[in-house]
């Protein structure tokens, strides 16, 4: 069918991200011409800084886009955690502007912990937390930041309520921020550093990713629920199958998925590594933005689908759906009627096994039979459908007398839904049954979780959870605790039972009458009858117009938060005098250069976290972990050594071998060393991404030419840079090698180097970094 095109010169005109996007629609058009895109190609391309430039770079005229063509995007908001917001907003405020560039967001989130309950681990959460949620306030207040205080919500169910709306690009300082892709956003996780460059409003670079088409046919059965879809794919594609693509769901199956089912899908996409996810928009993605009271933005996605611009042809229309006939890189099929419930576990996301499989492969493993809690909600499971079909659960099992055999624990995603499930009564049937209700915050989800039922660390024991992550370690701390994910209704069907080895689908219990109790199919509603509540007044949202006379709230004294100093320029000439502070052998991962764990507290403190750099490096000379020689044969770990060198004025170069930095896009691993006074890092080869973040901390990246040229040089050693400045100046054009002078021996040996320092870098480096450099040109 032909949908019938309007023109609305003279009628209601577009909201202004729309007529920007509609604008930047109509060039892509343009430049393409008749090439069928994809969905996701679609959005991506009308948020290009220069349509032409960037999608006829490196391709073959704008063919073969894909893979190749390096994108500079420019997103319409930036959505930010409180763990590394706390860095972004030090970027941020080191560049001295007086209020962001695109709108932006702050959630507190991560920082409380579940262990008593939503009232008590609120206010406890709030105590141990103050200077880091005040700073994060009064930056807000200061930069024009909307803010939500702890207890507000989970940045992602916060952002699907409030800031999702079809069409948008938008960064999110977690890894989970595609959840967004449910309302047909774009939205891409990234990094505090990557995140300041959108904040200061630099076109953010991403090389076209490829897409994954996923298409669905059929209709969920009564025990299976969207999470199921994404447990299942997880499984076919293992943790990196998505890497380097976008998914994009197609096909009739889409229509029969609630909005915020298709959340879920795309919030879990990050477990395949996917860049990121998307869902094309349908009814129950118009349904959703009017239940959470954004009639208004239904109205205008509907305006956009029938707008043409200045333009009479089809392809004017921005259709939020691929166009008839594009093709993917790749398709899987899944059909939605065929599917049953999954269990994906125990440490790792993509072991995916199908629930009637469940029960034999727990007896063969040998895993625990006993299940020790079931926890639902999170940013992953909390929406109105998947609590209230739970809630029917509840109530037939309450109706014959049972209890959860096993600790049942709630986290709702937001104050929204929290409130609405409070008003319709949901939540009390889940605390009659004698679950716990903990704050709408991460909790148990990134390891927040004090548990008080006796499971001491290295105890095996199983806990299951319709959360998205189950690596080690991740729930409670425990390496021994296997973690199971499922949706929240198998997972609730499970604690009832307090079993690993119990299918819903065909045991049953026994009631204390004795009798046999069969749960009935799960029954719920895809979003309240009258819409969403707001919930709480001290857990709105703030937000406000910059206020450049807001003092940024700091203590001097804090051991938690640093104001950043900028970085200092490159010398105008090549480096000398540098010493080689460490020679690594082995795996140097981000990991390695800068811990987590308990580290995590200082993310927002730079000199405090600094203590840990390298500090699980090997030492070739010696085979020691974390230990680094002073010029005069004195011992000490590597960050001590660093540190000391830093007072003393002396610069350094770390030596290192093979994939130097892999592992994730950690910006600290980068600030730290640079902070410490790095100024080159040389190894065999670096990790593509931690390459990347070097360069815009200001250090400089290079390779060996030959890799034998790792034996020839060691610790202690002077170096002195050969063509550097020269090839910075020149953007990124000429030969770079290193003249180094051997500790003991005085002998001076030439080593030429590699680098990958484009025409954009040279400039970072040049100005000390990426932020300097940006900072001076807004
Ligand atoms: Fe992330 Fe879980 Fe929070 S996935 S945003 S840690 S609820």
């Amino acid at each position: 069918a032909h949908t019938p095109t309007r023109h609305f010169s003279n009628g209601p005109s577009l909201p202004p991200t729309y007529e920007r996007l509609h604008a930047k629609y109509t060039e892509v058009r343009r430049v393409l011409g008749s090439q069928r895109l994809t969905l996701a190609e679609k959005i991506l391309y009308s948020h290009l800084n220069n349509v032409e430039d960037s999608l006829l770079s490196n391709t073959n005229n704008g063919r073969d886009i894909r893979g190749k063509a390096n994108l500079k995007l420019n997103p319409d908001r930036v959505n930010m955690q409180d763990a590394s917001a706390q860095m972004a907003l030090l970027q941020f405020m080191s560049c001295n502007l007086p209020q962001t560039a695109i709108p932006a967001s702050i959630h507190c989130d991560h920082l409380i912990v579940g262990e008593n309950g939503a009232d008590d681990d609120l206010s406890a959460g709030i105590k141990t937390n103050q200077e880091v949620f005040d700073f994060l306030e009064s930056a807000s207040k200061k930069y024009g930041i909307d803010f939500w205080p702890p207890g507000a919500g989970i940045i992602h169910q916060t952002v699907l309520e409030n800031y999702a709306v079809p069409g948008l690009m938008m960064l999110g300082t977690d890894s989970h921020s595609p959840n967004a892709g449910g309302l047909t956003t774009i939205t891409i996780g990234v990094g505090g550093a990557d995140a300041v460059e959108a904040l200061v409003g630099a076109p953010w670079e991403l090389k076209a990713p490829r897409v994954l088409g996923v298409r669905l046919t059929g209709k969920l059965n009564d025990w299976v629920s969207p999470k199921d879809v994404i447990l299942h794919l997880a499984g076919l594609l293992t943790v990196r199958g998505g890497t380097g693509f976008i998914v994009e769901y197609f096909g009739p199956g889409v229509d029969t998925l609630s909005c915020t089912g298709m959340a879920t899908v795309c919030n879990m996409g990050a477990e395949i590594g996917a860049t990121t996810s998307v869902f094309p928009y349908t009814d129950a993605s118009s349904r959703y933005l009017r239940s959470t009271r954004r009639e208004q933005a239904s109205k205008d996605a509907e305006l956009l689908q029938n707008y043409q611009g200045a333009s009479s042809a089809q392809d004017a229309l921005f259709k939020f759906k691929a166009d008839e006939g594009a093709e993917y890189d790749q398709v899987i099929d899944i059909n939605l009627s065929g599917l049953e419930p999954h269990i994906n576990g125990p440490f790792t996301p993509d072991l995916s096994t199908p629930l009637s499989k469940f029960k034999e492969t727990v007896l063969e493993q040998k895993w625990p039979e006993k299940l020790s809690a079931g926890l639902i909600g999170s940013c992953t499971n909390s929406s109105y459908e998947d609590m209230t079909r739970v809630e029917s659960m509840v109530k037939e099992a309450e109706k014959a007398g049972l209890k959860p055999a096993a600790d049942f624990y709630i986290t709702p995603g937001s104050e929204q839904i929290r409130s609405t499930l409070e008003r319709d009564g949901t939540l009390e049937a889940f605390t009659d049954a004698g679950g716990i209700v903990l704050s709408n915050a991460c909790g148990p989800c990134i390891g927040q979780w004090k548990r008080h039922d006796g499971v001491e660390k290295g105890t095996s024991n199983a806990i299951l959870t319709s959360y998205n992550r189950n690596f080690r370690g991740r729930n409670d701390g425990n390496p021994d605790t296997m973690n199971f994910l499922a949706s929240p209704e198998i997972v609730t069907a499970m604690a009832y039972a307090g079993s690993t080895t119990f299918n819903p689908m065909t045991d049953s219990l026994t009631t204390p009458d004795g009798k046999e109790f069969r749960f009935p199919a799960p029954r719920g509603l895809e979003g309240p009858q009258t819409p969403f509540e707001v919930g709480k007044d001290n857990l709105k949202v703030q937000s406000q117009a910059p206020d450049p006379n807001v003092q940024v709230v700091i203590a001097p004294t804090s051991e938690r938060l640093a104001l950043l100093e900028p970085f200092d320029a490159f010398p105008s000439s090549d480096l000398t005098g540098l010493r080689v502070l460490v020679k690594i052998t082995g795996k140097c991962t981000t990991d390695t250069i800068s811990a987590a764990g308990p580290w995590l507290k200082y993310k927002g403190h730079l000199p405090n976290i600094s203590a840990n750099t390298l500090n699980t490096a090997v030492n070739v000379a010696t085979g020691e972990v974390n230990a680094a020689y002073n010029l005069d044969g004195s011992k000490h770990t590597i960050p001590e050594l660093a540190r000391k060198w830093k007072e003393a004025g002396q610069p350094w170069l770390v030596v290192a071998e093979h994939n130097y930095g892999e592992g994730s896009a950690r910006e600290h691993a980068a600030l730290q060393p640079r902070y410490l006074g790095a100024r080159i890092i040389v190894c065999k080869s670096f990790a593509r991404i931690h390459e990347t973040n070097l360069k815009k901390q200001g250090v400089v990246p290079l390779t060996f030419a030959d890799e034998a040229d790792y034996d020839r040089i060691d610790a202690g050693d002077e170096v002195a840079t050969v063509g550097l400045y020269e090839m910075l100046v020149n953007g990124g054009k000429g030969e770079v090698s290193l003249r180094v002078t051997k500790k003991d021996s005085g002998e001076e040996i030439i080593i030429p180097t590699k680098h990958a320092v484009s025409k954009d870098q040279a400039p970072f480096i040049l100005a000390g970094s990426a932020l300097n450099l940006l900072s001076k040109g807004i």
